[in-house]
């Protein structure tokens, strides 16, 4: 009896325990989804904010002036008939208190170079991070994640790798007075990663790090892949080859000095698509002659979204088939192929987040979801996640 007692009062605390370090669901939002049409268009005020610990706006911009800057005044700010983006996004956690909301500036489009400059004047370092502390509370966010994509890339220099250093030194003493969340998107890959990062400096100012842990392949490779291999090919030889997967990105990360509880395994609600130059060579590895078509709402060659894909499939006879080494899907309908996530691979992910210790998963992005249900139930991807993470 005694022993049972003492037994449930170790399993209390371990249960405690547990739910004090819950398990992070990050949903990135990409706004520009409000113009998509028919099924793929969003209403923000819509969005289901149960599923996510974090919801992330994307994007704003920085000015040369070191200033934060609306893309899309538009879209974003309720001002001359405006969608009013943030006011809704940010409404949210009235519907789901706990909740917390981002804002992130940069991406891909933004570029390096405005970036590489800012971080690399003091001056206009701590102008940034004071004037991103006024925007964070002016428009009544949480927190700002820094997707600068990436420091010593594209136009970047090497002296960017400890400017962002400084950045975010800069940024986490201004933060911490209003009790602010500082994150940021990385580059998943050691190829990458490698020249843009000082891993354990950064760790030390961030609350968590997206790991952007996708795009591994695609059509630029001129072969079939991957968009979100857990693990490589056999086919894969060289040292490059065998690096473009989450296990190898994700060891990298841990053992350059990343806690692990501060990693967030991003995961992608979107495939990569290719068109085979022979629709009879199909398997991963194929020759492609191009990018997929586009898709319906996201209208980009190269890739569909999760919604775009399953209503692809319920209306045309793609063949879907599993790939037992890199543990993800694949589908191929006449000359066109899909790399993918279905609810099969993206369980697998958000177990391995568990085996890791990591701190949770990222999704890029909710919009591409099955938001509306129209394949199945809704959220099939971010519910599959929740499932794993977040349900004890
Ligand atoms: C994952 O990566 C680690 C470190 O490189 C390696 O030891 C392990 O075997 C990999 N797991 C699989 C299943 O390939």
């Amino acid at each position: 009896m005694r022993l049972l007692i003492g037994f449930c009062i170790l399993g209390l605390s371990w249960l405690t325990l547990v739910k004090t370090e819950p398990h992070k669901v990050v949903c990135y939002f990409g706004s520009w989804a409000v113009y998509r049409p028919g099924n793929g268009k969003i209403d923000i005020s819509k969005l289901d904010p149960s599923l996510c610990t974090h919801m992330i706006y994307t994007f704003v911009g920085i000015t040369d002036a070191g200033e934060v800057k609306v893309l899309d005044p538009w879209a974003d700010l309720p001002d001359n008939g405006g969608k009013a983006g943030f006011q809704k996004f940010n409404a949210l956690r009235k519907r789901h208190p706990g909740m917390k909301t981002l804002v992130a500036i940069g991406g891909w489009n933004e570029g390096s170079q405005k970036y590489s400059r800012v971080a690399g004047k003091p001056a206009l370092r701590s102008h940034f991070a004071e004037n991103a502390v006024d925007f964070v509370l002016k428009y009544k966010f949480d927190g700002l994640d820094i997707d600068w994509e990436y420091p010593n890339q594209r136009g970047g220099k090497p002296a960017d790798v400890r400017n962002f250093v400084l950045l975010l030194k800069e940024l986490r003493a201004r933060f911490d007075e209003h009790n602010l969340i500082l994150t940021a998107a990385v580059a998943a890959a050691e190829v990458s990663a490698s020249l843009s990062y000082n891993i354990p400096s950064i760790s030390k100012y961030l609350d968590f790090i997206n790991i952007m842990t996708y795009d591994f392949h695609g059509s630029w490779d001129h072969i079939t892949g991957h968009n979100t291999p857990l693990y490589p090919a056999k086919r894969e030889t060289t040292a490059v080859s065998r690096g473009l997967n989450v296990n190898a990105s994700v060891n990298y990360w841990l053992n350059h000095g990343v806690p692990a509880r501060k990693l967030v395994l991003g995961t992608a609600l979107y495939g990569r698509t290719f068109t085979l130059s022979n629709s009879r060579k199909y398997t991963p590895g194929s020759a492609a002659s191009g990018p997929g078509r586009a898709g319906q709402y996201t209208r980009q060659p190269g890739m569909l979204g999760y919604n775009e894909i399953c209503e692809q499939q319920s209306h045309s006879t793609w063949i879907t088939a599993w790939d037992v080494e890199q543990r993800v899907p694949y589908a191929h309908y006449g000359d066109q192929w899909v790399s993918f996530d279905n609810v099969k691979s993206i369980t697998e992910k958000a177990n391995y987040v568990k085996k890791m210790g990591l701190g949770g998963a990222m999704v890029w992005s909710i919009e591409t979801d099955d938001f509306g249900g129209v394949c199945g139930n809704k959220y099939p991807l971010l519910n599959a996640l929740n499932r794993v993470l977040r349900v004890q």
